[in-house]
């Protein structure tokens, strides 16, 4: 059984979106912790109304970065997480629990990588940059997790077209509705033991 931490910054409708399937599509995982960098954030406040323990993490909140590091581990190893996903987490994540987690840690990214991803790819930018270069395509994709940004091994990836009449807006819409389809897929995948 998946007992999976679900790491946010934003609005939360990723893991809205995975935590529904999950029930409705009977994947067998759980959604053990919900951890934010972002007090305010979305997913945290979702997460509270299903009674999934929601924690705001941030560095900011410790003296030494190595706090930080111990506090997320206590926390990921209290509530036994054994799975990782990252739905709009906005930070980097530290690179000892990489190591901890390692081929265990999944993103969701709006692109069709390895186009359009890495530093300062994120949120509108990343539908900006599809549009400027007139892609006829853009999709999303959720990948593994290591030590570079958007360049782990790619788990599943689903594409949409771009209209010339697209505006990163727009384009963000129909990207996100993919998201929500390809990120519990791809749990699915890990849940049922498809991938080795
Ligand atoms: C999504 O587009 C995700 O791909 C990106 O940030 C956005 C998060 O949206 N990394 P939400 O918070 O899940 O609604």
């Amino acid at each position: 059984m998946l007992k999976i931490a679900v790491f946010a910054s934003g609005r939360g409708s990723n893991f809205e979106a995975l935590h529904s399937a999950i029930q409705e599509q009977h994947i067998p995982a759980n959604i053990v912790v919900a951890i934010s960098n972002n007090s305010q954030s979305g997913a945290l406040q979702i997460a509270r109304t299903k009674n999934i323990p929601a924690l705001h993490i941030s560095y900011t909140q410790f003296a030494e970065r190595s706090h930080f590091v111990q506090h997320l581990l206590t926390e990921l190893q209290r509530h036994h997480v054994n799975f990782i996903v990252l739905a709009g987490y906005m930070k980097k994540i530290p690179k000892e629990i990489i190591a901890e987690y390692r081929n265990r840690i999944i993103n969701i990214h709006p692109a069709l990588l390895p186009k359009f991803g890495g530093e300062g790819m994120f949120g509108h930018h990343v539908h900006e940059a599809v549009i400027k270069a007139k892609e006829k395509f853009s999709g999303a994709t959720v990948h593994l997790v290591d030590e570079e940004y958007d360049r782990g091994a790619i788990i599943l990836q689903e594409k949409v077209e771009v209209s010339t009449d697209d505006t990163p807006t727009t384009l963000a819409q129909k990207v996100l509705e993919i998201e929500h389809s390809i990120l519990p897929n791809a749990v699915r995948l890990f849940a049922e033991e498809k991938l080795v």
